[in-house]
């Protein structure tokens, strides 16, 4: 049986990265081994954690204090850990998640600097049996750049990225910790480029990774 393998996508706001999700779900939806591949969100994709999803990002009424926002996201990512990521593993499947652990410790620790990031890392890891992504792809860009993009968008900002540049500007410090940190898993992708030559950049490190998965009968043609 194939050993399963885990992908995380990181990034700060308007990283496009929903759209890499987006279009990598959509282009493994299209393949037959698609049952292969389990894509989660973080925090949600259970009931329990869409509920903590929602009380962490659009709750207006009380303002969560910052060491209960870290608790709230290290809960919901306990109940995604052991309820989805786990299982899907131990089947054999190649689990994508739209953020993990990366994005405490940008967010949490170096942008609401709560505890430090060392420390953010260890109560995490501490939580999750010490879980570690496989392969994390970082779109990366400047807060400054993000901002001018998040400006053009349409849809309404969540509480946590209605904070100001200097609150994104310490997400990225964390980003650039971890993954200096834990360089062996990061893939840093220019989030400056268009979403197509992200999306051919991912497909490519896919087909160097998880050949096994990510077969020939990914080609062009089918997408
Ligand atoms: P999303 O918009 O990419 O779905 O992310 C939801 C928001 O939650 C985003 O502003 C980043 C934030 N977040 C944290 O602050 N800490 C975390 O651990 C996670 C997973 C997300």
């Amino acid at each position: 049986m194939k050993k399963g393998f885990f992908i995380t996508l990181e990034g700060g706001e308007a990283c496009g990265k929903s759209t890499q999700v987006r279009m990598l779900k959509e282009y493994l939806d299209k393949q037959v081994n698609h049952d292969d591949f389990l894509f989660v969100r973080e925090p949600g994709g259970t009931p329990l954690t869409e509920e903590i999803r929602k009380l962490l990002l659009n709750y207006e009424i009380d303002k969560p204090l910052p060491m209960t926002e870290l608790l709230l996201f290290c809960a919901a990512r306990v109940e995604d850990v052991y309820k989805q990521i786990l299982p899907a593993l131990s089947q054999g499947k190649v689990v994508i998640a739209d953020r993990f652990y990366d994005s405490t410790i940008a967010y949490q620790g170096m942008a609401r600097g709560i505890m430090s990031s060392k420390d953010i890392l260890s109560l995490t890891k501490k939580i999750i049996g010490g879980l570690t992504p496989n392969l994390t792809f970082y779109l990366k860009i400047s807060p400054e750049e993000a901002f001018k993009r998040k400006s053009k968008m349409s849809e309404g900002m969540d509480r946590i990225e209605k904070e100001g540049l200097l609150f994104h500007q310490k997400v990225k410090e964390g980003y650039d910790f971890i993954s200096n940190l834990e360089k062996d898993r990061f893939y840093i992708l220019d989030a400056t480029k268009s979403p197509q030559e992200i999306f051919e950049e991912i497909k490519k490190v896919l087909n160097q990774k998880i050949p096994e998965y990510f077969k020939d009968d990914l080609s062009e043609e089918k997408y």
